[in-house]
């Protein structure tokens, strides 16, 4: 799959000593590394490691301290960076075409903008990322997978009107995409260094690095652990380095725990949405059922026809014996009903508001005195809960738009888990967290089952899903065609049953 390239001759990126912090965190220490002409260089860190603002430094989004960077070869030349932020950064209310054409220099027939151009470079890039939508899409209509892919073309645009792109930096872009998703983009990063760019690939995903990187930085606390050659080290090194400690624990996936016999707490009864078709399925008390499939098969509308099951064509949703209505998501979930939603920052967590205040709904009713909240109990009750989630804040004061990523996903897990609900909807719980921490969460997931949870999981991720759940369904156009119990064992099956056309096995 990696191929040699022409070398140019200064590398795409070089970065020295870069350095950053925010108030008293030290986010970026004294960074030193290159990507090469022809490389795809990953860069690995838990959670608050400072990845997303070395990005945003070299993007030139955030000034650092001190330390400089220089990107592509010569200060005559255009530069050709392209960067698939962490958040995306697209906006809703605007067409395909219009996100990619924003912040870019457009193609102009006298005083106006040439869409007709713009189209025309557009198309090819999104054919090459096989996009089942085209240029006049909304955002907002577009499933958080394939608004993923919106940002990847917007990137590459900045390529493909003259030159190849110098710098690809890719910030997590592959978090919300799995399977051919995922490889296609792994695939575009190869294609952008064999044109002798470099490519800066941001992941939490071991398997990403070992197949698409050449070189890998890992960086721990801000600073540089090492820069290492892909082809002499392993997972298991890299998650040393990542996670600083011996991970051959973290590893061992014990057998998922086996359902009660009671009856069935969330019961599907031919229920048909936009892309769901004709689908039942019952979950028991104490159990984790896990639904996935490839991107836009289906399963993905799962979460939100539960918690709004107006929205239902047809069929029927029971909790507890009782039909479930509802025509917004507080009513079901005053029946309930906890949901981790996909998109956080558009249905999870309340950028404006601190840490605190993000866990308090939760927190409001524990530590209520009187009907009144007490503000002391809350902080401290907060710091508790952000300790047990593994969630690096300054404080329970921080306002959420200054926690990395990860952290920011770990605050809505510890909100609607400490919630109680009786049936738990998971719809990509991990998404943007590092590996010892979303083993650490997937085990909090199965204590919650314990306790007597129904666990809907859905994820596009095979292995998650497979390691999490006690049972697995795989959706292909809206309709289950497979069923399985979990284990890591059953991946490979669970995997061709999502992805492999003529290996249905109901
Ligand atoms: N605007 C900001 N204000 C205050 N602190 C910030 C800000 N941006 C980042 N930080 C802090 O800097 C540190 C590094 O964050 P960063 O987003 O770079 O981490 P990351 O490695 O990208 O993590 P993740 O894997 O979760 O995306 C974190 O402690 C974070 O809370
Ligand atoms: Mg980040």
């Amino acid at each position: 799959m990696k191929s040699p390239v022409t070398s140019r001759s200064a590398p795409p990126l070089s970065v020295r000593g870069l350095t950053k912090s925010f108030g008293s965190t030290r986010a970026v220490r004294d960074v030193s590394f290159d990507v090469r002409s022809g490389e795809v260089h990953a860069l690995l860190g838990h959670n608050g490691s400072g990845k997303s603002t070395l990005v945003k430094m070299i993007s030139g989004l955030v000034r650092p301290d001190s330390g400089g960077f220089n990107v592509g070869s010569g200060a005559d030349e255009v530069l050709r960076i392209g960067v698939v932020h962490q958040d995306l950064a697209l906006c809703a209310d605007a067409t395909v075409l219009e996100n990619c054409c924003m912040g870019d220099a457009v193609a102009r027939r006298g005083p106006f903008v040439d869409w007709d151009r713009e189209r025309r470079t557009l198309l090819p890039i999104l054919d090459s990322l096989a996009a089942h939508f085209g240029p006049s899409t909304m955002v907002r209509d577009l499933s958080p997978a394939n608004q993923a892919v919106v940002a990847i073309a917007r990137a590459l645009k900045r390529g493909a009107t003259g030159a190849p792109l110098d710098l690809l930096i890719l910030d997590e872009a592959t978090a919300r995409l799995r399977g051919t998703d995922a490889d296609m983009v792994l695939a575009t990063a190869r294609r952008v260094a064999a044109q002798g760019g470099g490519v800066l690939l941001v992941t939490h995903h071991m398997s990403e690095v070992l197949s698409a990187a050449d070189r890998a930085t890992v960086l721990a606390s801000g600073a540089v652990v090492d820069t290492v050659e892909v082809s002499s080290t392993d997972e298991e090194q890299l998650l040393r380095m990542v996670s600083g400690r011996d991970v051959t624990a973290l590893r061992r996936t014990p057998p998922p725990p086996k359902a009660t016999d009671q009856a069935p707490l969330l019961v599907l009864d031919r229920v048909t949405g936009e892309q769901v078709h004709d689908l039942s399925l019952e979950i028991r008390a104490g159990e984790i059922l896990g639904v996935t499939g490839a991107t836009g098969a289906g399963f993905e509308e799962l979460p939100y026809l539960i918690t709004r099951p107006d929205r239902c064509h047809d069929g029927t949703i029971h909790l507890g014996g009782v039909l479930l209505r509802g025509r917004t998501y507080s009513e079901t979930r005053s029946r309930g009903v906890g949901v981790v939603p996909a998109d956080r920052l558009i249905n999870g967590v309340y950028v404006a508001a601190s840490v605190r205040e993000n866990l308090s709904p939760v927190v409001r009713r524990h530590n209520r005195v009187l009907g009144l909240v007490a503000n002391p109990k809350e902080r401290s009750w907060a710091r508790r809960t952000a300790s047990a989630f593994q969630v690096r804040t300054a404080g329970p004061d921080a306002p959420i738009g200054s926690l990395s990523g990860g952290n920011q996903q770990k605050v809505l897990l510890a909100r609607v888990l400490e919630d109680r609900p009786k049936v738990l909807i998971l719809h990509e719980p991990t998404q943007g967290v590092d590996e010892p921490t979303r083993r650490a969460l997937i085990e909090i997931v199965r204590g919650a089952a314990r306790a007597g949870t129904a666990v809907l999981y859905v994820s596009c991720d095979v292995d998650e899903v497979a390691g999490a759940a006690d049972r697995v369904l795989v959706l292909r156009d809206g309709r289950c065609v497979h069923e399985s119990p979990g284990g890591l064992d059953r991946a490979d099956a669970i995997y061709a049953a999502s992805y492999l056309t003529g290996t249905t096995t109901p």
